[in-house]
């Protein structure tokens, strides 16, 4: 089946969603989606969004700009940065008229709390910047925009998985989809496509992310030719509940918990003698996993805890009800008298596909369009989080970025008409599922994720080294041998989840290449990479981006430069 829309948006967390609401007045717009979209993964965001609106202290955009580009290890893009956080006030004011029910102070403003490597006055000490719903601001976001959506009759194609892109010449076209509920495949027509299909965390053993962030639209441009910008910057949260990964939001340590570890020390105070708990989150993560390899994580096993006993039990109902809540549930207990287990968890990723600040994907150094293509949110690297992105920058980012893809996008397509594709465009996808169902191989999906994530936790997680990257990237290698001999066990067309699952399983085998390629070849440590082998950041040579293309003989790099425009890169300490 062939269907016609202005543009097609792939992905229903808050990119796309805020994308869609800002075209829909002047287009024919889709959102497709794998999951029901307000299962999209942005809703599991609990913290907040910043913005320097001052409500709880004085604050400025210039600062809110320092700390982030600060925070990215002075690998952030500083003049897409200083659009974000300019924008940030805005972008509150806005979600409030939509609806957005954010938690206030006693006089009614919009509350904001404290959150790692937000300071005032350039690093002196923290500032409140994050607005919040409570502990669950992802969802309220997430539910007001899906909402907007309905309301604009933007249309949704929902359990519907985006198998590749379309190309007519080299214009991108429209989609192919796999729909889950009747195992069709339909190709989708657009003007415009926008990637908004987040992050690719579920790599990693442990992790925050949800099922669904498989890194589809990230490897979707890559197998397209598209490069993959700094792919080497995974976040690590610090506070993953302990054995599960789930996340037990910094908005704890934003309200004034602490880390402690099995001599009961709270330990930051060595780390980031200014700001303590809430540093940056590679420094915190970093300082957990340390202590754990002195021998000083509880019971000298693989965790630390997070004390939040002092805070009282009001302020815990009030502020941080859902963390309490799952703790109880998973662990059986209670934050307002024990301290929770932690471990540093997998959480974002910083790279992804190159874009300008208005979405539009770029295919080179040089900064080539290409052209009928975007890009938005976790997926894409405009690049605004650099080596490390602050807590709470990147609801900031998906709504900042999102509307000005939006903007783009409707601007694009009123200068083309629809390209010229015919069911032929079906056909390689269609070959691609035949021969899916037809092998009879005896490798399983299951086995060959499960040794994917071990290997990432083990070669590509927060410390590295040149032997473990070489290893690892070695170890992929043989196992995409295996992937060739996976087949379908099950053989129907409908909610056949083994064919999904197994077109993710090829998506994450190539990112974790590209993961460990583009950290074997970054020998320095900045942000969240950090090299054992080489510990100390090397401006005169790494002040770079990377950019990993596709080529028939594997990955190839290239580097392009960081655009600084007001802070040269400092010393980095907290
Ligand atoms: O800790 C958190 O609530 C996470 C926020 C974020 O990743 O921005």
């Amino acid at each position: 089946m062939i269907t016609q829309h202005d543009i097609v948006i792939v992905g229903a967390g808050l990119a796309g969603l805020r994308a869609a609401v800002e075209c829909v007045d002047q287009a024919d717009v889709a959102v497709v989606s794998k999951v029901f979209p307000t299962r999209s993964h942005s809703g599991a965001a609990q913290g907040g969004i910043t913005a320097s609106l001052g409500n709880e202290e004085e604050d400025h955009w210039e600062w809110h700009l320092f700390d982030t580009v600060k925070g990215s290890d002075y690998l952030g893009d500083q003049d897409a940065v200083e659009i974000m956080v300019r924008d940030a006030p805005r972008v509150i004011y806005e979600l409030e008229h939509m609806g957005v029910p954010f938690s206030r102070t006693p006089e009614g403003k919009i509350a904001q709390r404290n959150f790692g490597g937000h300071t005032r006055d350039y690093g002196k000490k923290p500032v409140k910047r994050a607005c919040y719903a409570a502990d669950r601001t992802g969802r309220v976001v997430l539910d007001t925009l899906y909402d907007q959506c309905l309301r604009h009759q933007v249309k949704f194609y929902s359990e519907n998985y985006v198998l590749s892109l379309v190309f007519d010449g080299k214009r991108c076209a429209g989609v192919v989809t796999y729909d889950l509920a009747t195992g069709e495949l339909h190709l989708l027509q657009a003007k415009a496509v926008l990637l908004a299909t987040g992050g690719c965390g579920r790599i990693y053993k442990t992790t925050s992310n949800g099922f669904a962030s498989t890194g589809d639209g990230i490897h979707l441009a890559y197998q397209s030719g598209i490069p993959l910008e700094d792919m080497e910057f995974i976040q690590f949260h610090p506070t993953g509940l302990y054995p599960l990964g789930i996340l037990v939001s910094e908005a704890a340590r934003g309200e004034g918990g602490f880390l402690r570890n099995r001599l009961g020390e709270r330990f930051m105070e060595r780390y980031a003698p200014m700001v303590k708990d809430l540093a940056a989150r590679d420094v915190v993560s970093r300082a957990i996993l340390t202590e754990i390899r002195e021998g000083k994580g509880i019971s000298g096993r693989g965790y630390v805890h997070l004390d939040l006993t002092h805070l009282g039990e009001e302020k815990i109902q009030e502020r941080l009800w859902e963390i309490a809540s799952f703790v109880r549930i998973y662990l059986g207990i209670d934050p307002v008298y024990d301290p929770i287990p932690v471990q540093p968890t997998c959480h974002y990723v910083m790279g992804g596909i190159p874009t300008d600040v208005d979405g539009r994907v770029l295919m080179d150094e040089k900064g080539t369009i290409a052209q009928g293509l975007f890009a938005a949110g976790e997926c894409a690297c405009v690049s605004v989080h650099g080596a490390n992105r602050l807590g709470c920058n990147s609801l900031l980012d998906l709504l900042v970025f999102g509307r000005r893809s939006g903007l783009a996008m409707k601007q694009a397509i009123s200068k083309v008409e629809h390209g010229t594709l015919t069911k032929d465009s079906l056909r390689a996808t269609e070959e691609k599922i035949k021969k899916f169902f037809n092998v009879r191989g005896k490798e399983k999906i299951g086995e060959i994720r499960q040794r994917i994530q071990l290997l990432m936790m083990e070669k590509g997680s927060v410390f590295r080294n040149e032997e473990g990257l070489k290893k690892g990237i070695e170890e992929i290698r043989s196992l995409m041998e295996h992937y060739k001999n996976i087949g379908a066990v099950d053989k129907r067309k409908a909610f056949n989840f083994e064919l999904m699952e197994a077109m993710e399983l090829g998506h994450q085998l190539s990112l974790s290449e590209v993961i460990l390629f583009s950290a074997l070849h970054r020998r320095e440590s900045r942000g969240a990479h950090y090299r054992e082998d080489f510990p100390v950041r090397a401006d005169r040579y790494f002040l770079k981006h990377t950019l990993v293309f596709q080529t028939p003989k594997g990955p190839d790099i290239r580097y392009k430069p960081v655009k600084i425009t007001r802070f040269q890169p400092e010393a980095r300490v907290y």
